[in-house]
């Protein structure tokens, strides 16, 4: 009879933990994440360009629960660290993510990123190794390269003789002439209202261009991340 009971007790154990499926064919799903609280993420890397951005940011290691762009859990980073470390407060974290955040905590962009899963012991590494993280860079890489170089590209013809390559982007931009808006620029330092380029990504009508690009950038914190580097002086690095 107590043999029966223990064995009971410890089945149901079993099953609280969820870490075995059942043994009578009907398999249940079970979830196999390892727990993430209490654990530790490390990071490794020798970053550049953090003093490049403006102060609604954060350059941060941060954990993500899975599907939500809001960390749960952030540590900033600053130009000299070269070793961080991050306590992981919930099981919910899927990810760790060197990136940048904004004020309210949102994921802007991602520069590295490892499963919390992959736990050695307890901790998970991050080896980011050289990054450089700085603002237009970021700009460049998440915007222009992959999302606008296909029509302002390098050939003889870029759409709106704009083109936006990186490497040669900045200085089609910052202090250029527009093309379409007499007597406009394409970026005014310290001034995203009346520089051209803010002007089409939120699609205003009113500067001439023949050519809709509102909802081309889908998130409105990278128009956000544009026009904040615009208001901030539109700095190279
Ligand atoms: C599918 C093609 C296409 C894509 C992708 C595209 N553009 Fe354009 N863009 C154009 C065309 C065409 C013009 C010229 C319209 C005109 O002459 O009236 C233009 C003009 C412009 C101008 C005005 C240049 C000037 O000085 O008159 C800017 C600024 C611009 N685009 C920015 C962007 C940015 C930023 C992106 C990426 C988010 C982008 N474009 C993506 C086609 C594109």
């Amino acid at each position: 009879m107590r043999m029966r009971r223990n064995k009971l007790i410890f089945a149901a154990l079993l099953a609280s933990l969820t870490l075995l499926g059942c043994d009578e064919g009907d398999i249940e799903e079970h979830d196999e994440r390892v727990q993430t609280s209490g654990k530790i993420a490390k990071l490794t890397a020798h970053i550049t360009g953090i003093d490049s951005w403006s102060s609604q940011y954060s350059i941060v290691l941060a954990g993500f629960a899975e599907g939500n762009s809001n960390a749960i859990v952030q540590k900033r980073l600053l130009d000299s660290d070269e070793v961080t470390t991050l306590s992981l407060t919930s099981d919910d974290i899927a990810t760790i993510e060197l990136c940048v955040t904004n004020r309210l905590r949102e994921r802007i962009a991602t520069f590295a990123t490892v499963s919390a899963q992959q736990l050695q012991g307890d901790t998970v590494y991050l080896d980011a190794g050289n990054v450089d993280l700085g603002m237009y860079k970021t700009i460049q890489d998440l915007v222009f390269t992959g999302t606008c170089a296909r029509c302002h590209g390098l050939g003889a013809t870029p759409a709106g003789d704009l083109t936006l390559v990186e490497g040669q982007s900045y200085a089609q931009l910052v202090n250029h002439p527009a093309r379409i808006e007499a007597g406009g620029m394409r970026v005014v330092p310290g001034s995203a209202a009346t520089s051209l380029l803010h002007k089409v990504i939120h699609g205003d009508s009113e500067a001439g261009v023949r050519f809709d690009h509102s909802n081309m950038i889908k998130e409105q914190n990278t128009i956000t991340l544009i026009d904040n580097w615009i208001n901030n002086g539109a700095a190279e690095d």
